[in-house]
C-alpha cells in the first residue's frame, strides 16, 4: 500500500490553520508522526480516515483519490481515535462483536473466531467477560487496538495510543504495533512522546505548527542534530548562565559540578565537547532551533 499526501492544508472555520501544505509519502511499515500538542496530528489523522474533508490538497491511496473512493478505502482502514472509549454495560467480547459486525463480518462463527484471535493477540482473552468500560486505561487502549484491527485493515491509524499508559504498558503496546507492522500494512502512529518513535519506525515525520519540519528515517533526524549537540561541565553559576543562554536538555550532577547536554548553534566561550545525539536531542533541536 502507499499513501500520498499532497499539498494538504486544513483551516478550521475559526481560521485555525491546523495543517499547512503537508506533503508525505507513506508506504508499508510503521510510520511515526511526532509533534507537540496542537501540531495538527489528530487533524491529519481525521482527514486520512475520511472523517473530515481537507480545505485543500489531495490524499491518494494506491493512486485512488481518498474522497472519490471513500467507501472502498474505508473498508481498508482501522482507526483508534485519540479519545477512544467503549460504551457502558457491554462486555469486552461483546464490544468487539459489535465492531466486527460494523466491519462487515456477517458470519457468526467467523466473527467469534476473529474476536478470540484478537483478544489473544492484545492479551485480553482472560478479560473477555469483563465490562469494557471498567477495564484499566492500558487494557482499554488494547480494546481500542483490537477494534481497529478486527477487520484486518491494510491501513491502521492510531492517534496517541500511549497517552496515560505506564512505561511497561507502553513498551507492550509498542511491541504489539511492531509485530503488526511486519504484515503487509501501513501503520501510522501519532505521538508527542519521543520514546514511542523507536528504532522500529523506519520512517517518520515531525509536525510543527501544521508543517512537516522533517520527514525521513529517525537515524537521519539524529544525524541532522549532531552539529548542534554539545556537552559541558559547569559549576552552579555556570549552570545558571548556560540555562539562560541556551536550550538545556539534561543536567547530571558530577564530581566537579554539572554535566549538561545542550542544543545550540554554537557554544563559543564554553569548553564544549561534542556528544552523541539521540532522538530527544534531535526533536528539541528541530522544535527550538531549526526551521
Ligand atoms: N474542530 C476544531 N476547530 C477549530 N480548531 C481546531 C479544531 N480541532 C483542532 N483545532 C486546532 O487545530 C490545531 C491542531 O490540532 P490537532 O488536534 O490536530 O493537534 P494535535 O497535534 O493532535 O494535538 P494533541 O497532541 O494535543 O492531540 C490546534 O491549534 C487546535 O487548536
Ligand atoms: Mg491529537
Amino acid at each position: 500500500m502507499k499513501i500520498s499526501i499532497r499539498h494538504l492544508s486544513q483551516i478550521y472555520p475559526n481560521k485555525n490553520r491546523a495543517l499547512d501544505d503537508v506533503n508525505l509519502e507513506i508506504s508499508d511499515g510503521l510510520f511515526g508522526l511526532l509533534g507537540p500538542n496542537g501540531a495538527g496530528k489528530s487533524t491529519l489523522m481525521r482527514i486520512l480516515v475520511t472523517l473530515m474533508k481537507p480545505t485543500s490538497g489531495d490524499v491518494l491511496v494506491d493512486g485512488l483519490d481518498l474522497h472519490k473512493h471513500r467507501k472502498e478505502i474505508r473498508s481498508k482502514l482501522g482507526y483508534l481515535p485519540q479519545d477512544f472509549s467503549t460504551f457502558p454495560k457491554i462486555k469486552t467480547w461483546e464490544f468487539l462483536d459489535y465492531c466486527a459486525r460494523l466491519a462487515g463480518i456477517k458470519d457468526k462463527k467467523i466473527r467469534i473466531a476473529r474476536i478470540d484471535e484478537m483478544l489473544e493477540r492484545v492479551g485480553l482473552f482472560e478479560a473477555r467477560e469483563k465490562l469494557a468500560n471498567k477495564l484499566s486505561g492500558g487494557m482499554k487502549r488494547r480494546v481500542g487496538i483490537a477494534q481497529a484491527l478486527i477487520g484486518d485493515p491494510k491501513i491502521l491509524i492510531v492517534d496517541e495510543p500511549t497517552t496515560g499508559l505506564d512505561p511497561e504498558e507502553r513498551i507492550r503496546f509498542r511491541n504489539l504495533l511492531t509485530e503488526m507492522s511486519r504484515e503487509e500494512r501501513i501503520i501510522i502512529l501519532s505521538t508527542h512522546i519521543v520514546g514511542d518513535i523507536s528504532s522500529t519506525c523506519r520512517d517518520m515525520a515531525l509536525l510543527k505548527q501544521g508543517r512537516v519540519s522533517f520527514n525521513g528515517a529517525p537515524e537521519i533526524l539524529i544525524e541532522k542534530a549532531r552539529p548542534y549537540t554539545f556537552q559541558i561541565v559547569v559549576d552552579d553559576a555556570g549552570l545558571e548562565k548556560v540555562k539562560q543562554e541556551h536550550i538545556v536538555i539534561s543536567t547530571v550532577p558530577v564530581e566537579n559540578g554539572w554535566q549538561v547536554d545542550i542544543i545550540a548553534e554554537n557554544l563559543n566561550g564554553y569548553n564544549a565537547q561534542p556528544v552523541e545525539p539521540n532522538l530527544e536531542h534531535a526533536y528539541v533541536c528541530f522544535m527550538e532551533l531549526l526551521n
